[in-house]
């Protein structure tokens, strides 16, 4: 997979992309992640980016043109299955979702600031809206990191152990069971004994109860709705 991503802060997104899981999903050549500095296409002398809203209002917008240029020069490179602008009034952003576009093979997405884009850009480029949850950050470049991250360890090869994303939280709509190692006692907290049996049966059974007991407890709304969060 390709993910190209235009930013007026490429510089807050290095680090994350830079280690663990999505380090080893790009040295593998599994996922290909380019940066792209929206300054570049900045207007005149000063680079220009950004612009008082028509009607006024505090904030500035973020010009059409420079970021028109920017995706439509990489458009001219790839063919893109969806251009995706992060913004916290997009579609929430959960496990369905990032499932979806963890199938795609060529993404595109375009981080906000200020008081966010010309509205034509949305209306003319942007194929999907996404938001991380509902609070505000100052940019979209922390948004594009988690969403890449929640993308790219969904790609098959990038998990050692490829069942482990199969049983993330949320991937059946229930939240994870409870993990221990060793030692079985610490400070004299124990382990539950049906982990140490060697029952593997047992064990599942367990799990899954303590699944549906964590689903009911703290997010009871995950069994309410079975047909929540599925898009197409
Ligand atoms: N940009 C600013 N806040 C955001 C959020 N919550 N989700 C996605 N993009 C954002």
């Amino acid at each position: 997979m390709r993910i190209d991503i235009l930013s007026v802060l490429p510089e807050l997104l290095h680090s994350p992309l830079q280690h663990s899981i999505m380090k080893r999903a790009q040295e593998k050549g599994l996922l290909e992640v380019h940066l792209h500095d929206l300054r570049e296409f900045g207007l005149g002398k000063h680079k220009q980016l950004d612009d008082y809203q028509f009607g006024g209002g505090a904030g500035m917008v973020m010009m059409a043109e420079p970021i028109a240029h920017a995706i439509e020069s990489l458009q001219a490179q790839h063919t893109y299955d969806e251009i995706i602008y992060m913004t916290p009034d997009g579609h929430r952003l959960d496990q369905p979702l990032a499932n979806r576009l963890s199938l795609k093979g060529n993404l595109m997405i375009l981080c906000g600031h200020y008081k966010g884009i010309d509205e034509r850009i949305r209306d003319h480029f942007i194929t999907l809206e996404i938001s991380i949850g509902d609070y505000v950050l100052s940019g979209g470049e922390l948004p594009a990191a988690v969403l890449v991250d929640a993308i790219g360890r969904l790609l098959p090869g990038v998990l050692n152990d490829e069942t482990s994303a199969l049983f993330d939280s949320f991937q059946d709509k229930l939240l994870a069971p409870p993990v221990y190692t060793r030692p079985a006692d610490f400070r004299g907290w124990q382990v539950p004994d049906v982990l140490l049996s060697g029952n593997f049966s047992l064990i599942e059974e367990w799990r899954l109860e303590q699944s549906l007991h964590r689903t009911r407890e703290r997010r009871p709304d995950l069994l309410e709705d079975p047909g929540e969060g599925e898009r197409e």
